[in-house]
């Protein structure tokens, strides 16, 4: 074909018009590496630079990543430049020098009109534009003011976005990142960081954040174990089929919203073993592959159910805290398992809305933090209904029937899980000026139990206390709904059930009318007795009379890779 008819052919065809074609692109954010740090920009500006074209000159690329920083200071020069960017190297892992290509001062203080005054720190450190805020000599004002810290501005609109730090999800922690969908609610992350084969988390920078009375929380990371309800998200529970089977959530549960409400910003979505079943990483976790702890080798079992928030809290500087829950241990073996602090905090502590349940009677929600110190303020703003006391217990509750009578008979091997406890339990007694009382809870039992209880031993009155209410519970609450809902969607399918919670509902079906009655009443029973005889409470100054201790395992490897049902 002759040059000029293809030329006039295509010509022809690119002023053909047609009736306008929708086209309804949907931003979903930019990923970009600065500095060889991915960072994510969210599809909508918070701010924008008007006259941005004239005031900054185009750079090389569409977005420039610069700073806002406010100041009080008359003269802002060098040196209080270089004070900023030692504070904020602290402080923030989101911020970076290559924020520097442009600075926006914010004046925040009252007196006469402030001067930038650089000098050769414009160059030292590579800064392209200084813009000022009005009050400076012709200062300009930003559409919206912003809080300090790193951006990006796009310059052919001068609008200003936010910048979010991304990490690899290496240990498996997470089902995905999370970022606020503006309404409310959270939409998945769309990023990944290039050439990372997990997922991808996405965490604001610190700096934008001021913690406060009303917010105490303010900029603190949380990852939230996928039982919680969180509006715009799905609930998955670690099983496939119930995540695809119900929609996005209208409402956050309100745990989970009081904690937002404080400040924390959610990070992401972290793992559950299934429906909160205990569940071992080899033989159960079918539908999700079980989190790495990233104590040792990386290959301890990350204990569960609260699995995700437990490892994600030890694998991740960048993550502050983990909101997880504890039915039978779910929180403190995740906790002692990966090593950081986490709770069981008394039944009823906060409300569990919107969390699906394991047993209402027994489901408690707790939070993971690597620093004792903000677990504390995290606690104090959750746990509303609990009043702050003055003074610690004088008494040391010493279970023998947890520790083991060798422990007191010999004292324990160096390098022991028990010498361990025993330098921790020493520490402790001389912090409250007294020791340990050792108590037998078999033979207090004996000597003490109720009238009305016929149970002749404790392991006869909750033999399968636990095993049943869980069971019954869950069975009517959780596994039945959803397998008529399944089924009505699949025509009469039943979905995938991982092991674990497989056999524990079979169990429950099993079980003779009545149980949950019985079960309840042994319950009751333990824990009136544990008030009266054991951790006896209403001391005004001291909460409970005594600390209870017990070993959380017993500091023996238990490796991811070990089949414990093979038989
Ligand atoms: C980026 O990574 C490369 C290769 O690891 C290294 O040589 C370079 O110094 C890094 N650049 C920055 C700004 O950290
Ligand atoms: C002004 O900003 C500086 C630097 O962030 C801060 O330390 C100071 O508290 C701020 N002053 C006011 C009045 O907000
Ligand atoms: C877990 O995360 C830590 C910190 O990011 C990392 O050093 C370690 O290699 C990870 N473990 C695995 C098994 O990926
Ligand atoms: C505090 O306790 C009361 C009474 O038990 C309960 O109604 C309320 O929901 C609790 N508040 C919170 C925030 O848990
Ligand atoms: C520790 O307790 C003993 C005996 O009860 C008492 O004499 C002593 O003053 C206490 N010491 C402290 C530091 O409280
Ligand atoms: C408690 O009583 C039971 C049943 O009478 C008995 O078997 C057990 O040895 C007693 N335990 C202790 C520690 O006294
Ligand atoms: C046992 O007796 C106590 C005290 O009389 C009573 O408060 C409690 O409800 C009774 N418990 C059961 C399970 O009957
Ligand atoms: C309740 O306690 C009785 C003994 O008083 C025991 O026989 C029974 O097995 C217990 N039931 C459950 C469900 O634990």
């Amino acid at each position: 074909m002759h040059l000029n008819a293809l030329f006039g052919l295509v010509f022809g065809l690119a002023t053909v018009r047609v009736a306008a074609v929708q086209v309804n692109i949907q931003h979903t954010g930019r990923t970009l590496t600065l500095g060889n740090v991915s960072y994510f920009v969210p599809p909508s500006p918070v701010s924008s630079l008007p006259n941005a074209a004239f005031l900054v000159k185009p750079a090389s690329g569409d977005l420039i990543p610069f700073s806002v920083i406010p100041t009080s200071k008359k003269v802002f020069d060098q040196n209080a430049l270089e004070a900023t960017i030692a504070q904020w190297s602290a402080k923030d892992d989101v911020w970076s020098k290559a924020f520097l290509t442009g600075i926006y001062l914010s004046f925040n203080g009252t007196h006469g009109t402030p001067v930038a005054s650089l000098g050769s720190a414009q160059k030292k450190f590579g800064i392209d534009f200084v813009l000022q805020s009005k009050g400076f000599l012709g200062g300009v004002s930003l559409k919206t003011p912003l809080p300090s810290g790193p951006y990006f501005l796009e310059t052919a609109t001068g609008k200003i976005f936010e910048a979010y730090r991304l990490y690899n999800d290496e240990n498996q922690s997470f089902l995905y990142g999370t970022i606020p969908d503006g309404k409310d609610g959270f939409d998945i992350l769309s990023a990944r960081v290039p050439g990372a084969s997990t997922e991808t988390i996405g965490v604001p920078s610190r700096l934008y954040f001021t913690p406060t009375p009303e917010k105490p929380l303010a900029g603190f990371r949380v990852a939230v174990k996928d039982i919680y309800d969180i509006k715009g998200l799905r609930t998955g529970c670690g099983n496939r089929a119930f995540w695809q089977l119900y929609p996005a959530k209208e409402r956050t549960a309100p745990a989970i919203q009081r904690l937002l409400d404080g400040g924390m910003v959610l990070v992401g979505k972290a793992k559950t073993s299934q429906f909160a079943n205990g569940e071992t990483a080899t033989d159960d976790w079918v539908d999700l592959h079980a989190p790495y702890n990233p104590r040792g080798d990386g290959y301890q079992d990350g204990s569960s159910s609260s699995t995700g928030p437990g490892t994600a809290t030890a694998a991740y500087p960048w993550l502050d805290f983990a909101v997880g829950s504890d039915t039978g241990g779910s929180m403190r073996g995740p906790a002692g398992a990966n090593g950081v602090f986490g709770n069981r905090p008394s039944h009823g502590a906060v409300a569990l809305d919107d969390v699906m349940p394991l047993s209402p009677e027994l489901d408690t929600a707790g939070i993971f933090a690597r620093d004792a110190k903000l677990w504390a303020t995290a606690g104090h703003w959750w746990y509303q209904n609990f009043t702050s006391f003055s003074k610690f217990p004088k008494k040391i509750i010493f279970p023998v029937d947890f520790f083991g009578s060798s422990f007191l008979s010999t004292p324990p091997a160096e390098g022991t899980a028990s010498a361990t406890f025993n330098t921790f339990i020493a520490k402790l007694e001389h912090f409250l000026n007294t020791t340990r009382t050792e108590v037998s809870f078999a033979g207090l039992w004996n000597t003490t139990k109720p009238a009305n209880a016929s149970a002749p031993t404790l392991q006869t009155l909750l033999s399968t206390t636990y095993a049943d209410l869980i069971t019954l519970d869950q069975i009517a609450l959780v596994a039945d709904p959803f397998i008529a809902d399944f089924g009505a969607a699949n025509g009469g399918r039943m979905p995938f059930i991982n092991p674990a919670p497989l056999a524990r509902w079979g169990y429950g079906r099993a079980l003779p009318a009545g149980r949950k009655e019985e079960a309840l009443t042994n319950k009751t029973i333990f824990m009136d007795w544990v008030a009266d005889e054991v951790l006896k409470a209403g001391d005004p100054e001291t909460c409970a009379d005594s600390i209870l201790l017990y070993p959380q395992s017993s500091g023996s490897t238990n490796y991811r890779n070990r089949y414990i049902r093979l038989v």
